[in-house]
C-alpha cells in the first residue's frame, strides 16, 4: 500500500497552442489535453478582460465546469536582454504564483495560447517565472498552428521555398533592423502590425514592396479581411489579429 504524501502531489503544466482562431485549426492533441485538464489558466490583456485563447479553445472544448484562472498580462513591450518593466514582472510573478498554488495541490493546469506557444507567446514568460520559483515543475508544450502558417495557406502561398530565407518580425517595435531585413531577405512576416500600419505602408512603398505584400486581418475567422493592396488599409483601425506577408520571389514563373 502506498501512502500519498503532500510532497508527492504535483500537477503537470501544459502550454497549449490553440491555433489562430478557426476551431478546425486546433490539433487533436490540444483538444485532448484541454478536455482532460480541469484547470485552465488563461491570458487576458486587462483585469477581467476576455481571453482570445479561451474563446478559441471554447469552440471545441466547452469551458463550462472548469476552473478558470484569469491571468492578466499587460500588453507592454519586452526587450530581451534588457531590464524588464516592473509592472510586467509583477504581473508575471502574480500569475506564476496562482498557477503554482494549483500545481502544488496536485492539479494539472493547461495554459491555452493563441497560435503556437513558441512564437511570441506570454506562455514562456509565465513558464520562466514558474520554473524560477518551482524548478521541479513538469511541463509539456503542445505545438499549435501559427497565424503566419494560416495566413500563408489562406493565400495559397508558401512562406519559404528552395533557397528562400524567411524572417519573422514583431513590427510593433520601431526597429532599425526592419529596413535591412526587408531589403535583404526573401520573405518577411510582419506580426503585430495594427498599431504601426501607416508607417509600415510608407516603408513598404519606399522599398517598392507594396506589390509583394498582402495583409490578412483575422485569418480564418468569420470576419476575415484580406488586403491585396495594403494602401487600402491606410488609416484603418485594424484588429490585433493582423499580419503582413511580404514575399519577393515568385514560386517558378
Ligand atoms: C502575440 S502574437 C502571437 C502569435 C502566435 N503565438 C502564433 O503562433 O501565431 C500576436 C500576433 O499574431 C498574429 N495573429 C494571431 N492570430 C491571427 C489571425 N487570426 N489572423 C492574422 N494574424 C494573427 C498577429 O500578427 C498578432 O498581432
Amino acid at each position: 500500500m502506498s501512502i500519498e504524501t503532500a510532497s508527492s502531489q504535483t500537477g503537470h503544466l501544459y502550454l497549449v497552442g490553440v491555433g489562430p482562431g478557426d476551431p478546425e485549426l486546433m490539433t487533436y492533441k490540444a483538444v485532448r489535453i484541454l478536455t482532460d485538464t480541469r484547470v485552465w489558466a488563461v491570458p487576458t490583456a486587462r483585469e477581467n478582460g476576455v481571453s482570445s485563447a479561451l474563446q478559441i479553445a471554447d469552440q471545441l472544448v466547452p469551458v463550462n465546469g472548469r476552473e478558470i484562472l484569469s491571468l492578466c498580462f499587460p500588453m507592454k513591450k519586452v526587450f530581451l536582454g534588457q531590464e524588464t518593466d516592473d509592472q510586467l514582472l509583477l504581473a508575471w510573478g502574480k500569475a506564476a504564483d496562482e498557477v503554482i498554488s494549483h500545481l502544488d495541490r496536485g492539479k494539472d493546469v493547461a495554459f491555452p495560447t493563441l497560435g503556437d506557444a513558441t512564437l511570441y507567446s506570454t506562455a514562456f514568460y509565465l513558464l520562466a517565472m514558474i520554473l524560477e520559483r518551482r524548478p521541479q515543475t513538469k511541463v509539456t508544450v503542445v505545438p499549435g498552428i501559427t497565424a503566419m502558417a494560416a495566413c500563408a495557406a489562406s493565400q495559397s502561398s508558401p512562406l519559404a521555398l528552395g533557397d528562400d530565407v524567411l524572417a519573422v518580425v514583431p513590427a510593433a517595435f520601431e526597429d532599425d533592423r526592419l529596413r535591412h531585413i526587408l531589403t535583404s531577405l526573401d520573405t518577411v512576416v510582419l506580426m503585430k502590425v495594427h498599431r504601426r500600419l501607416d508607417a509600415l505602408i510608407d516603408l513598404l512603398t519606399e522599398l517598392d514592396l507594396v506589390d509583394h505584400t498582402v495583409l490578412i486581418e483575422r485569418s480564418g475567422l468569420p470576419d476575415e479581411r484580406v488586403y491585396t493592396d495594403i494602401r487600402e488599409a491606410r488609416g484603418k483601425q485594424l484588429h490585433y489579429f493582423s499580419t503582413m506577408l511580404v514575399r519577393k520571389k515568385k514560386v517558378l514563373f
